[in-house]
């Protein structure tokens, strides 16, 4: 797992002189930390820049720890060379899939349990259209999975009564 530099974790302190809802910086940065869902910002190569608070409760990285680096941090190991084929991909094509479908897989926590997450990616792009990162949105769903898992169970025993 590589660290390369130690970003401000945008979890924490919004700037107080230039706080109020006019000013872009303070609102782009408040929506970030106020979001319960986890906000996942990665560069080109991967590594992780940005780690809001939704995503400290979720995966149980504190910012500090998690800004520097690689998603390896939370795909189970698994699902790694699936996950980097396609990041490569996108950052090399400029097109996903994942901008309108949710992706659904599962996800290590810090403490090792797995929990189930779905999430779709935007492309960062600077000002001469390069692609420059992506963002991730993620909600956890393993509740949901867990009643769906049951559901289905249920259904192949009452089926199988049946015949
Ligand atoms: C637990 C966390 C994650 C897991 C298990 C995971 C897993 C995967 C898998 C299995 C794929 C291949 C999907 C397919 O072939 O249809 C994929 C693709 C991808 N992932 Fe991840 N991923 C995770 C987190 C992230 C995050 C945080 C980002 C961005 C910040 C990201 C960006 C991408 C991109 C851009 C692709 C390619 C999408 C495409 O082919 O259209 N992933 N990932």
């Amino acid at each position: 797992m590589s660290r390369t530099d130690t970003a401000t974790p945008m979890s924490q302190a919004v700037p107080s002189s230039t706080t109020g809802v006019g000013s872009q910086d303070w609102l782009a940065r408040s929506v970030v930390s106020a979001t319960p869902e986890a906000i996942v910002v990665t560069d080109e190569e991967g590594i992780i820049r940005l780690w809001n608070g939704g995503a400290e409760r979720m995966f149980g990285h504190p910012a500090a720890t998690a800004i520097g680096q690689s998603l390896d941090l939370i795909i189970p190991e698994k699902l790694r060379k699936r996950h980097w084929d396609g990041y490569r991909k996108t950052m090399a094509t400029g097109q996903t899939r994942y901008g309108d479908t949710l992706l659904s897989v599962p996800a290590t926590h810090r403490d090792g349990h797995r929990l189930s997450i779905e999430f779709s990616v935007a492309l960062l792009r600077d000002d001469d259209d390069r692609i420059v990162g992506i963002t991730a949105i993620m909600r956890e769903v393993s509740e949901r999975r867990e009643a769906e898992k049951a559901l289905r169970a249920r259904l192949a025993e009452l089926e199988g009564k049946q015949s």
